[in-house]
């Protein structure tokens, strides 16, 4: 019985196929290559030594999808693929809804027609909204701010909605807050398209030489020198936690809702400063006015999930910039080299 993941190409997902693998399951990966490439799927073998099942299909392509179903015994399905760009979701709503709503209802019946009863949502800290304060629990008050965001939020409604229902269904949502990182190897990592949105990618391409200088959004905020203040969680842990998630809802627990963060906040001047110590040169950086949408703070209590999955991020900002640096500079041109 085999472990389908979806987006299993991309930045989360080929670090917990590979977490996956080397726990012994069986790995199918589903991704249509539109936002990670073919070459990630050469350098997963090289890492865990296993050959997972490949399948370049795009989700709202019903039937090739169903092909999946019926040529493999699936028991599960983490569900990482998905269009993730807060500022683009603003631009083109309508491709986030149709992307990501119908693909997840397209994949939830199919589970129901094969039976299949376990799944792994990959939801955002951004359905926080603008918390009312930190650090954030996973029963606080829900809202978005962006198409991005109201996506994940629906499919969580949808996801509490279709369990009530149906109680043979065991479904962990999963809030991440902000992934960086990369494999220790530095085989795989984050490589975005284009100029990158998120502040990790994009210090680690002014380090390397791509860009020239960093813009700091604002340092205005309510925060300590003024710089938004977030949750940076290693990718590896963030890994860790779906395959916690899978034991978790292989015991029949129903829905399920956890915050995967370390529940330490950092500015970004505190980035800044830590990237320089992990890559020993100087991020040049400005300060410029504030992004719209973004808020001054945003850092999670993660205890549920110690508590209820005995899971915890191990390791520490100094790791994760030197683990990004690692990737970044043997990768220069990501996947392309
Ligand atoms: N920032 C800069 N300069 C940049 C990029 C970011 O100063 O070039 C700042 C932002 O203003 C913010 C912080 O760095 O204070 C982090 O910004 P990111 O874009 O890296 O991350 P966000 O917290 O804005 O958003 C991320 C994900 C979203 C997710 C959200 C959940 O990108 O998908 O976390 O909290 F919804």
């Amino acid at each position: 019985m085999a472990v389908l993941v979806t987006g299993g190409a991309g930045y989360i997902g080929s670090h917990t196929v590979i977490q996956l693998l080397n726990s012994g399951e069986e790995v199918i990966i589903v991704d249509d290559l539109s936002n990670s490439s073919i070459k990630v799927l050469d350098r997963i073998e090289e890492l865990s030594c296993k050959k997972p099942k490949f399948y370049k299909v795009n989700i709202l392509n019903e039937e090739k999808f169903e092909e999946i179903f019926k040529e493999n015994k699936i028991e599960s399905i983490i569900h990482f693929a998905g269009f993730k760009a807060v500022g683009e979701s603003v631009e083109k709503p309508l491709a986030y809804y149709t992307n990501n709503l119908i693909s997840t209802l397209i994949i939830l019946n199919i589970m129901k027609k094969y039976q299949i009863n376990n799944f792994v949502f990959s939801s955002s800290a951004t359905v926080y909204g603008d918390p009312k304060s930190c650090p954030i629990l996973e029963n606080f008050p829900l809202s978005t701010t962006n198409p991005y965001g109201t996506t994940k939020l629906m499919i969580e409604n949808m996801l509490k909605d279709i369990c009530n229902a149906d109680k043979k269904l065991n479904v962990a949502i999963l809030r991440y807050f902000n992934p960086v990182g990369a494999h220790e190897s530095g085989r795989i990592g984050e490589e975005p398209n284009g100029i990158p949105n998120n502040l990790m990618p994009y210090i680690t391409k002014v380090a390397i030489g791509k860009l020239e200088i960093l813009s700091i959004f604002g340092n205005d905020y309510p925060t300590h020198d003024g710089t938004g203040v977030r949750d940076y969680i290693h990718v590896e842990d963030l890994a860790n936690g779906h395959l916690k998630a899978l034991d978790k809802i292989r015991t029949n627990s129903g829905l399920v809702i956890y915050n995967l963060g370390t529940g330490k906040g950092y500015s970004v001047l505190d980035m800044v400063k830590a990237f320089s110590k992990a890559c020993g040169k100087n991020i040049p950086y400005k300060i410029v006015k504030r992004r719209a949408g973004d808020i001054a703070m945003c850092y999670a209590d993660s205890s549920k999930a110690r508590k209820e999955l005995g899971w915890e991020a191990k390791y520490d900002l100094d790791r994760m910039c030197e683990d990004s640096w690692r990737w970044q500079k043997n990768n220069p041109n990501g996947y392309e080299n």
